[in-house]
């Protein structure tokens, strides 16, 4: 396979790369992975992590094992198991649908390679739409908030909602960016917060808690969010906290704004009830750890709830803000996500 570079995947003489995000923003480390086992583990431990760079990975990996001689069936396994290792983002699913239907043909190898490489393009290509639709919607000298990191380091390309807010920086619309740290796993705090201070985008981080007093104070204009999974009523599937934005900003007559390319819409799931939602070791809420080591504040033995996303109803949505346009409320009452978007 040809060499790639995204801002946190590389293909380097047929070898896949991932940006360690755990190891982010202290370290930029760049970890090989040579195998599935490698993979699920990366992205388990949300080394790799964001639903669409998920996807991309699994991909790339499947088509650089089947370069490197794998057989068919022992690929359809390694589909398989690449498919289980997270389940809430449905990117990872369709994206490996479609490498299935690649690895059925009789020439599977170029067809794999042909598949993943095209599916980075789109990956590009769909970032770069959602941030044309979604910056239509900022207004000058915004305060924009948002959760989690939807960026570069998410994506193969500038992102999802930090891509909007990105492209309507550079339209001179956005006056700062209030950035949620997003416990437990701090994605907020450490990879947003490094991407916009590489975009040169001014920026205040605050704990998850603060948002509600910033609301009450009229510091918020709008809310930016991606996310994992959109279900045939519109409900939306993102980061743990996003639910409780949404609830806010309902309250305050605060526009709240999901963005997402369509490959992360599933017209198989009904609702927000049926998203399967994955529940997280429990340790990642009694402390905390990275590259600078780890801490543990709660008693050992505490009990723990862990849930790595939340359920948005999709009546507190303004809008869903895809690659092929802005899906309005009455578009989804309508039934717009009951079927396929492409
Ligand atoms: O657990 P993570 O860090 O993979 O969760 C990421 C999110 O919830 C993002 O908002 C979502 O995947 C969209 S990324 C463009």
């Amino acid at each position: 396979m040809k060499n790639l570079t995204t801002t946190s995947l590389r293909v380097r003489e047929n070898q896949l790369w991932i940006l360690d995000q755990q190891a982010l923003p202290q370290q930029s480390d760049w970890l090989p992975c040579a195998d599935v086992s490698a993979l699920v583990d990366h992205i388990r431990t949300l080394r790799v992590r964001g639903a669409p760079l998920i996807g991309l990975s699994a991909s790339l990996l499947l088509a650089l094992l089947a370069e490197g001689g794998m057989p068919q069936p022992q690929l359809h396994q390694a589909l398989k198991t690449l498919r289980e290792s997270r389940p809430t983002a449905v990117n990872l699913m369709n994206n490996l649908d479609r490498m299935k239907v690649a690895l059925e043909q009789s020439d599977f190898i170029p067809k794999l390679v042909n598949e993943a490489l095209r599916l980075v393009d789109e990956d590009k290509a769909l970032c770069a739409s959602i941030a044309d639709h979604g910056a239509g919607l900022v207004k000058p000298g915004s305060c924009l908030l948002t959760h989690c990191n939807t960026g570069g380091l998410a994506t193969a390309g500038v992102g999802t909602a930090l891509g909007v807010i990105s492209r309507a920086y550079q339209q001179g619309n956005v006056q700062q960016v209030w950035v949620d740290e997003t416990r437990p796993l701090l994605q907020g705090g450490r990879l947003t917060a490094w991407e916009l201070g590489e975009r040169g985008i001014p920026y205040q981080l605050i704990c998850d808690s603060m948002a509600a007093s910033l609301m009450a104070l009229g510091k918020v204009d709008a809310i930016w969010v991606g996310a994992d999974r959109i279900a045939a009523n519109g409900d939306v599937a993102n980061k743990i906290g996003t639910y409780s934005l949404a609830v806010l900003a309902k309250y305050h007559g605060i526009p709240f704004y999901v963005a997402a390319p369509h490959t992360t819409h599933d017209p198989h799931c009904p609702n927000g009830a049926a998203i399967s939602i994955e529940q997280r070791d429990p340790h990642e809420v009694t402390g905390v750890s990275g590259s600078f080591g780890s801490v543990q504040w709660a008693p050992l033995n505490a009990n723990v709830y862990n849930p790595a996303f939340d359920v948005t109803p999709a009546a507190l949505i303004s809008g869903w803000v895809l690659d092929v346009g802005v899906v309005m409320p009455e578009q989804v009452s309508e039934g717009i996500f009951q079927t396929s978007l492409k």
